[in-house]
């Protein structure tokens, strides 16, 4: 960019003017030839058309001032056709835009291909609990939900746990901290096992119930290979008139079949839950062994996989309370409570529960 300063004038005759307007032009024209960007534009605009610095305001103040009155006409002719060609520099310059250089850097190859938007999958745990879900649904159930901040009431003492009853110290429990001025039942805790929404479930409908609620429940369990303060279950209940161990071994045994495949045995053993009587423990033939007994069953053929059990009247009186048709004289019903995670391990054959939890694509994208 010129910035010589403006020269005196040697003349104010026609010859002296022509030249001196001349080599100023060449210089507005070499100036402008140099323009490459926004910024050269308004440098340029500063330099030649600046009201204070500008070399036209110079030429104003030097030239015209100084001319004898016979030549300022014509200076002042020949200064505005300097003026008009600058400012016409200037507008070719800022008009033709960002220069080719400038505009290659910014253009986009739409031959590349584009950006590969991943898609999402099922996690296991919620594809194994969709599984199990719609094996019962398929019989006729219905799906539920219940809060997983859940009140001592519906976590024990409806499910027949009384306050201060052993069976509690079974459950590792995580309470909300501050609740001690609530009474007992009040208090808030993180739900240990699903079934409080079988008690939810009773108090907002009448008999018959054909349900089941898949959940996260929460634990106070150190994690190790097949533990997690975190998992998840899926909870039956049916109450019906009638209903007997026969019509939960029958629905069970067609669950476990539906899940695992049709030549699965399952067995029954005595067990105990506080909100089912009698209680029983189902086991399965070991589906890697088919029951000859290998190490994951540690040589039993066996595996076992879920609690079940008939419904215990006292948790039948609970329902009642608001709803009486749930009169255990007249009505009779089955539970059952299972581990997801356990399934998902079985049947995906994982060995690591954290591996569950841990968003580690790697694993996660096996299931996709
Ligand atoms: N709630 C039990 C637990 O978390 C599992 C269970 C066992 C649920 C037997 C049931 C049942 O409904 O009948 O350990």
């Amino acid at each position: 960019m010129t910035n010589e300063p403006i020269p005196e004038m040697g003349g104010f005759d026609e010859a002296s003017l022509d030249k001196a307007f001349a080599a100023l032009e060449q210089q507005a024209r070499a100036d402008a030839a140099a323009i490459k960007g926004d910024e050269d534009v308004e440098a340029y605009r500063l330099q030649w058309l600046g009201r204070k610095q500008g070399r036209l305001n110079d030429v104003s103040s030097r030239w015209l001032k100084a001319a004898p009155a016979e030549a300022k006409k014509s200076l002042g002719q020949r200064f505005n056709a300097l003026k008009t060609t600058v400012e016409q520099l200037l507008e070719q310059a800022a008009g033709s835009g960002p220069s080719d250089a400038a505009l290659a850097a910014e253009a986009i190859d739409i031959t590349l291909p584009g950006t590969r938007r991943l898609l999402g999958a099922e996690h296991p745990i919620t594809r194994t609990m969709n599984e199990i879900v719609s094996v019962f649904a398929a019989l006729g159930y219905s799906v539920g939900v219940g809060p997983e901040v859940e009140t001592d009431f519906y976590n024990f003492e409806s499910m027949n746990f009384p306050p201060g009853h052993p069976a509690r110290d079974t459950q590792d429990t995580l309470v909300i901290a501050n609740q001690d001025r609530r009474p007992l039942r009040d208090r808030l805790l993180l739900r240990t096992h699903t079934s409080p929404v079988q008690m939810r479930t009773m108090e907002k409908q009448p008999p018959p119930v054909r349900i089941v609620i898949p959940g996260k429940v929460h634990r106070n369990d150190a994690q190790d290979a097949t533990h997690s303060p975190i998992f998840h279950q899926v909870e039956g209940l049916c109450v019906d008139t009638n209903i007997t161990f026969s019509d939960l071994k029958g629905t069970l045994d067609h669950a476990m079949k539906a899940l695992f495949g049709s030549s699965v045995k399952t067995r029954f053993f005595p067990s105990f839950f506080p909100f089912t009587e009698p209680s029983a423990d189902v086991q399965i033939s070991c589906i890697f062994c088919g029951g000859k007994g290998c190490r994951k069953c540690k040589q039993s053929g066996w595996i076992e996989l879920l609690g079940c059990g008939m419904v215990d009247p006292a948790v039948f009186a609970f329902a009642a309370e608001k709803q009486p048709a749930y009169d255990p004289k007249k009505i009779s019903g089955f539970a059952f409570g299972m581990g997801v995670e356990r399934i998902a391990m079985m049947k995906y054959g994982i060995s690591e529960i954290g591996s569950l939890f841990a968003g580690d694509m790697r694993f996660l994208n096996q299931f996709a």
